[in-house]
């Protein structure tokens, strides 16, 4: 049942790249135009969103956070992104207009559940992006669109992750073409680089052997920091949560320009920190934002472990270790940037010994507040 693996979650992370392929798969028309009509939601209606608020937990959160910055820059509507047990207790502004989008692989996330309950009261439409079909969250939500991600199994989120990206990556596109954002030549352009996402997740986990090296050489490391910026930061965090649930390690995931702000004051010598390279061919200076970070952590000890697009030749003299990412847009790397940081969790659990499919403490879904 395990097709040959070791455990679940390896198993899970092999199984991406048809996991994004499937959710990717027929929502376009003849024309290449998205036909998402499965949403249930008059098009009209969504095309008036002024707001959208997304909420989930954990690491369906962290995919939220990775589309706020697809979806406010391709529909130049505003996200926020808000952790649903956070979001329940607070009084949001919220009215018809506003588009609550739900993130969760199981559908039945108490939390996530409960807060969407609370939006519907306040007017929201809400919409659940979800993988599990017919569970409570899509069922009680004006619009649903499943990932179709086939069953996960293992607690700790993998291919669920890389296909909410891919899902709500979609419906930023979707909107963006309603309102007319985007032409449409765009828009097939960034239909036909997350179509080459699934052969791109291939050859990284070809070349997991060497994520899973470094991994069994860090085995009794006591703490690993993350770093990132822009879509590279919810990569961190997710990074620091695959470490902290599967090898009981502490880790954390850090915006990278946060460091002088405090963190740079836990580097000292031998400190393991991995940082999510952004694309070189991004259109700002975030690329070399993040290489002097590199040197900065560096210059104080740390052991620098670096995950960049292939070709990216700045940060070799500054890492211990580099993971090259085949390269694409700058939006989408988060699909690639988290394969080896997962591959990396769950290599270095096994080498402790422990359950990776079945973490102490953690239940695959949280049905309790
Ligand atoms: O089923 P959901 O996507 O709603 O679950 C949300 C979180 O509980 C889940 O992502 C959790 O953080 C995972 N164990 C992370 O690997």
């Amino acid at each position: 049942e395990k097709g040959g693996y070791d455990s679940f979650m390896e198993k899970e992370i092999n199984e991406q790249p048809k996991a994004v392929e499937d959710t990717l798969l027929g929502r376009t028309d003849a024309e290449g135009r998205l036909t998402l009509d499965e949403l249930r939601i008059d098009p009209e209606e969504l095309k008036k969103t002024s707001k959208i608020i997304v909420l989930a937990c954990g690491t369906a959160a962290y995919a939220g956070l990775v589309a706020k910055y697809a979806i406010e820059h391709w529909t130049r509507i505003p996200v926020e992104v808000e952790l649903a047990h956070e979001f329940r207790y607070r009084d949001p502004i919220i009215d018809e207009s506003t588009l609550v989008v739900s993130i969760s692989q199981s559908g039945e996330t108490m939390d996530t559940l409960m807060a969407v309950r609370y939006a519907k009261e306040q007017g929201a439409r809400t919409l659940s992006i979800c993988n599990t079909n017919g569970s409570t969250i899509p069922r009680e939500s004006d619009a649903v669109l499943y990932l179709h991600a086939g069953p996960e199994i293992a607690v700790a989120s993998t291919k669920a992750f890389l296909a909410m990206i891919a899902a709500s990556y979609l419906l930023g596109l979707y909107l963006a073409q309603l309102r007319g954002q985007l032409f449409q030549e765009e828009i097939k352009d960034i239909l036909a680089d997350l179509h080459k996402i699934p052969g791109a997740i291939q050859e990284i986990l070809d070349g997991a052997e060497s994520i899973k090296a470094l991994a069994r050489s860090m085995k009794d490391t006591p703490s690993v920091l993350f770093l990132g910026r822009h879509v590279g930061y919810p990569v961190a965090l997710e990074g620091a949560l695959k470490l902290k649930e599967l090898a009981y390690i502490h880790a954390e995931g850090f915006a990278a320009g946060e460091l002088k702000h405090g963190p740079i004051a836990l580097i000292e010598q031998d400190q393991p920190v991995f940082v999510v390279v952004p694309s070189p061919h991004g259109r700002n200076s975030l690329h070399s934002k993040v290489v002097s970070n590199i040197q900065e952590v560096r210059a104080r000890g740390a052991k620098t472990i670096t995950v960049a697009e292939a070709g990216d030749q700045s940060v070799g003299e500054f890492s211990e270790t580099v993971f090259y990412v085949p390269s694409t847009a700058p939006l989408l790397m988060p699909l690639l940037t988290t394969v080896p940081l997962q591959i990396f969790a769950c290599a270095l659990a096994a080498e402790k010994g422990y359950d990776v499919d079945q973490p102490r403490n953690l239940a695959k879904s949280v049905t309790v507040e």
